[in-house]
């Protein structure tokens, strides 16, 4: 069941100065967010990301089209009850946002304020949130005591404490080290199995996509130019940007520089195998390759990876020989969809 769907929405901010156009920050984006899912919303900087975002937790209205959030069409709503919706959504942040005043327990009681619950059950509720997070022992600090990681898990904590059936993050991870940053991923990856939260991260970094996210939505120019599972969506991108976004994760080929050193090393005709999980690209070539008397195929370059734990990647093969040998091999080759020849 979709949590989140999003239909024919748009925001337009007024032109930054006179006789400009507007500025559509989002444009006309449809979308569906399944309940129990990590869905991250990738992009290059001006996508509309943040924006996208900012419409979901109802913080700036939509200039058109309609948003419901479980069940209810925040595009409809009274401030009175958007407040009240509000509270169905926790947000975290790429600054984390703490109150740098209040301790870390402040920090996390400060939405049960907000929401009104009385003494008792705030104490309650802030002590099993930091344990959660782990940081119990830490509930005195203040945030500028804290390193980043722990920071973000205060944030984590304190976006949990309404019990939001929705939590977004929007470049959580951004200002972390790349460690760090897998921790947070792996606090985030228990939210959502243990209290089943749907989550909406917003990033720029593959890296976090590929650890802990199902679904993928793409933007450019403020439109979703491509969703999808995250596996199928990266393993066979439609859109340019798509494209760009799995290269830097792997690639066909060595970086430029690097391409030329190969080059230099292996002369010959090179194949690169798409390698998916389950296929057989790369099997089937060994194989070919070793029913063919005179044809020699080297392994010289690999960039492969797993996204949602199934592998994914490409290997660069060079294949040699004499020189009809080698085309007659390389032509029944690239038969197979998964097979090209490298120039
Ligand atoms: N409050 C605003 N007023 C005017 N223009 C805005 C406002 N907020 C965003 N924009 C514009 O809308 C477009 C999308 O911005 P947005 O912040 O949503 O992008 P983003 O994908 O989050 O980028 P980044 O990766 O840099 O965070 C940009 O052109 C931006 O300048
Ligand atoms: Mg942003």
């Amino acid at each position: 069941m979709a949590l989140i769907t999003l239909n024919g929405v748009s925001k337009a901010y007024p032109a930054p100065k006179r006789g400009a156009e507007p500025i559509l920050a989002v444009d006309d984006v449809s979308l569906e967010v399944e309940e129990g899912s990590i869905t991250a919303v990738i992009g290059y900087s001006g996508a509309g990301k943040s924006t996208l975002a900012r419409l979901i937790n109802a913080l700036e209205p939509a200039t058109s089209g309609r948003i419901v959030v479980d069940g209810r069409e925040i595009t409809a709503l009274s401030e009175r009850d958007l407040r009240r919706a509000r509270l169905d959504i926790g947000m975290i942040f790429q600054q984390f946002n703490l109150l740098e005043s209040k301790t870390v327990a402040k920090n996390v009681e400060f939405p049960l304020r907000v929401a009104g619950r009385d003494r008792g059950e705030r104490r309650a509720r802030v002590q099993e949130l930091l344990d959660f997070v782990g940081l119990s022992d830490r509930s005195r600090n203040y945030p500028e005591q804290l390193s980043g990681g722990q920071k973000q898990r205060v944030g984590i904590a304190r976006a949990l404490a309404t019990s939001p059936r929705i939590l977004l993050a929007d470049e959580a991870t951004s200002a972390l080290d790349p460690e760090t940053t897998q921790e947070v991923l792996a606090l985030l990856s228990r939210v959502n199995r243990e209290f089943g939260v749907t989550i909406v991260i917003i990033t720029h970094e593959m890296d976090v996509v590929r650890s802990i996210a199902d679904h993928v939505v793409v933007m450019e120019h403020g439109r979703v130019v491509e969703q999808g599972e995250v596996y199928d969506t990266f393993s066979n991108p439609k859109q340019n940007v798509t494209r760009r976004f799995v290269r830097t994760l792997v690639s066909p080929t060595p970086p430029e520089t690097e391409m030329q050193e190969l080059r230099a090393l292996h002369p010959g005709r090179l194949l690169s195998v798409r390698v998916l999980d389950g296929d057989t690209a790369q099997k089937g070539l060994e194989h070919a390759a070793a029913d063919r008397d005179g044809l020699d195929l080297e392994l010289i370059y690999g960039g492969v990876s797993t996204i949602q734990g199934r592998g994914f990647g490409y290997l660069l093969y060079e294949v040699t020989g004499s020189t009809p040998v080698v085309a007659e091999f390389i032509a029944a080759a690239v038969d197979d969809a998964n097979i090209e020849e490298v120039a």
